[in-house]
């Protein structure tokens, strides 16, 4: 696991820029975290890096957002509304399991153990500092081959504490 601190709204946008310019086709992550940690903000960053001009907006009622126009196709999805697994196929969120969509989901744990198993899970925690201040710590962990990541984090600014 890995972590970085991100002190702005700016710091979460610009780290998700950085892993949608290198993430490669196929590419699988999860985004765990409270309601307004931080899943969609970074969602806009990622899709920003990947090339995609569309404005992206949260998938909280569409369910899965796709977005073409970038390096590869993205699928944008927000599966909180969803029950379960059943529910999970009707809405077609498989389709875009396909090994070239890059998929970033929001609220993946109804996915349970048909999760990918080659992931990135990243995790955002809403923090205060002593002044009340709000900040996100960002936890990163890798499942299977993701070594695009080092790239991603040691590319020009290093984001890691
Ligand atoms: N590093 C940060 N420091 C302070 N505030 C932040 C930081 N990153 C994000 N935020 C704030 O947190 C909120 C994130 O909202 P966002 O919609 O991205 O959350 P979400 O995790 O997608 O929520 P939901 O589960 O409802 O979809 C925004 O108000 C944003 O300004
Ligand atoms: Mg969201």
């Amino acid at each position: 696991m890995q972590k970085i601190s991100a002190y702005t709204p700016e710091d979460t946008f610009n780290f998700g820029r950085r892993l949608g310019e290198h993430a490669p086709a196929g590419a699988f992550i999860a985004l765990y975290g409270e309601m307004g940690a931080g899943k969609t903000l970074f969602s806009q960053g990622f899709a920003a890096g990947l090339g995609v001009r569309e404005p992206v907006t949260s998938p909280t009622f569409t369910i899965v957002n796709e977005y073409g126009g970038g390096r590869l196709p993205l699928a944008h999805m927000d599966l909180f509304r969803l029950n379960d697994l059943d529910e999970v196929w009707e809405r077609g969120v498989w389709e875009y399991f396909d090994g070239f969509c890059v998929v970033l989901a929001e609220w993946p744990e109804v996915l349970a153990a048909e999760i990918p198993a080659e992931r990135l899970d990243i995790r955002l925690i809403r923090r205060l500092d002593a002044n009340g201040a709000e900040w996100r710590d960002i936890e990163i962990c890798a499942h299977g081959d993701q070594s695009w990541l080092e790239e991603a984090l040691t590319d020009g600014e290093n984001f890691r504490n």
